[in-house]
């Protein structure tokens, strides 16, 4: 009866179609196309359909509790699919993956016993195995009665990117995600990170360099780098030296080919000057940060955690900006954070309009299994709403108006992807705007200047220069 299970495990476990659909951050999406890049090595074929897969892949986020509601609604759909396809004796197999894995865990079969895996963020690399035991679990007899599920919520970084594949296969170009660092230590009381992606680890440096080097042999003219907080990178570069993150930069704006380097997210506390001055030495690196705030009330941020001030946050700012003038930021702020009052939510709009910001997106706060501040007085939800609609219009006016401060520019763009309409393409300018101008496909992948026509809300339309 063995035997009869290890051969039908074996010829019934490749050749299998599988979706993914992935909620959150970049980080997320890059997991995503990792966790893609070892179905395909085990023989599986990628569908954009949900209905005709095998192998259905939720990739979770947990950060607000909207994102863990879209999942189970998203699984309701799936049962269906799962039951249609049992009908005709095709059976599919359901695993949901990343954050809201790692913070339910089994709980998840409960609330949705569809579901046959739940691998937490560190534990993709067993993705194929666990597929293996579940299909085996299928085919025995023995076990066919009873529904075993698998559950990996192994928290380690370390393990998880030195047995992902060293090869890079599904490339976004022409830019490219690299994640170099996972997991916080900051412990912010309301986010959920340090308990879902773990403790801070840094990536080699050595493994990170082979992998930009392999993504630009690819036709990668972007390395964008990610962590949940990237400033604190400190990885081993040889067994007795550490790489800074400042270091890293360097490192890879050194690799021939690499035209633009961007990174996020940003803590302010590990800003430091090098890093700073590295942004006018090094000219791949883009002038732009996504430098988070969450709040504009001291007061606020001190409940938070965040281990800075509005006046030291300001400081760095005015700091970066004299280095360097041109360098354009982005934010995230939180509203109706437990025991927000009105002054400190005036405090965040001023804040807003004192950096006047690129762009920046607004959250309403949401309380957080485990984290300190879920268990403090909440503010109501009608306060959040009101508090993230001012707010919000706030931040769109200081972006149209840099937009618009855009216009009669020439702007270096790296044209990135077609547009909706002929001879259209979508490209971005060193600010990370979004530009539509008229091109031939082949400039895709290239730098090109662009003088700048119109800008508008949330992207500016120009014209190639000569
Ligand atoms: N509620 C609302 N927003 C949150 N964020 C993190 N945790 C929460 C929460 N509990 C926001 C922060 C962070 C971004 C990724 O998500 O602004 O920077
Ligand atoms: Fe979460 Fe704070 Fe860490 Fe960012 S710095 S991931 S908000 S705990």
């Amino acid at each position: 009866m063995l035997s009869i299970c290890f051969i039908s495990k074996a010829l019934m476990s490749r050749n299998k179609k599988f979706f993914i659909k992935t909620y959150g951050c970049q980080m997320n999406s890059y997991d995503s196309d990792r966790i893609a890049e070892i179905l395909l090595l085990a023989g599986h074929i990628k569908t954009s359909l949900p209905e005709d897969a095998d192998i259905v892949v939720i990739n979770t986020c947990n950060v607000r509790e909207k994102a863990q509601e879209k999942l189970f609604s998203d699984l309701g759909r799936i049962a269906l699919i799962k039951a249609k396809a049992a009908e005709k004796g095709r059976s599919v197999i359901i695993l949901v993956v990343g954050c809201v894995a790692q913070a339910l865990g089994k709980e998840i079969f409960a609330r949705a016993d569809c579901v046959d895996i739940v691998l937490g963020p560190q534990a993709y690399q067993n993705i194929q195995k666990s597929i293996e035991e579940v299909i085996s679990q299928k085919q025995c007899p023995e076990v066919k009665m009873q529904k075993n599920f698998i559950v990996d919520t192994t928290m380690s970084a370390e393990d998880k990117f030195k047995l992902l594949p060293r090869n890079r296969t599904l490339v976004k170009l022409p830019s490219a995600f690299i994640s170099i660092q996972e997991g916080c230590d900051k412990f912010c009381t309301y986010c959920s990170v340090p308990y879902t992606r773990g403790r801070e680890y840094s990536r080699p440096t050595s493994e990170i360099i082979s992998e930009a080097n392999q993504l630009v042999s690819s036709g990668a003219r972007e390395i964008f780098l990610l962590g949940q907080n990237v400033s604190a990178y400190n990885g081993k570069y040889s067994s007795s030296a550490v790489c800074s993150f400042t270091e890293l930069l360097f490192l890879i704006s050194s690799i021939k080919g690499v035209e633009r380097i961007r990174y996020t997210t940003s803590h302010p506390c590990d800003i430091t000057t090098e890093l700073m001055k590295a942004h006018k030495e090094i000219s791949s690196l883009m002038p732009f940060i996504h430098l988070p705030a969450q709040s504009g009330s001291d007061i606020i941020l001190k409940k938070m955690n965040r281990g800075y001030s509005r006046s030291q946050y300001i400081k760095i700012i005015n700091e970066f900006r004299k280095i360097l003038p041109n360098i354009a930021f982005s934010s995230d702020f939180i509203v109706g954070f437990p025991g927000e009052t009105e002054t400190d939510f005036e405090a965040t709009c001023a804040l807003v309009d004192e950096v006047s910001y690129a762009q920046a997106y607004s959250f309403k706060y949401s309380p957080r299994p485990q984290t300190p501040s879920s268990k403090w007085d909440q503010i109501d939800e009608q306060t959040k709403i009101r508090r993230l609609a001012v707010l919000q219009e706030i931040i769109n006016k200081h972006q149209l108006h840099y937009n618009q401060s855009m216009e009669g520019k020439e702007l270096l763009v790296l044209i990135e992807k077609e547009g909706r309409y002929e001879n259209q393409v979508i490209g971005k300018t060193e600010y990370m705007q979004s530009v539509h101008l008229s091109a031939p496909k082949n400039f895709i992948g290239k730098v090109f200047p662009v003088k700048i026509s119109r800008g508008f809300q949330n992207s500016l339309s120009g014209k190639l220069v000569g």
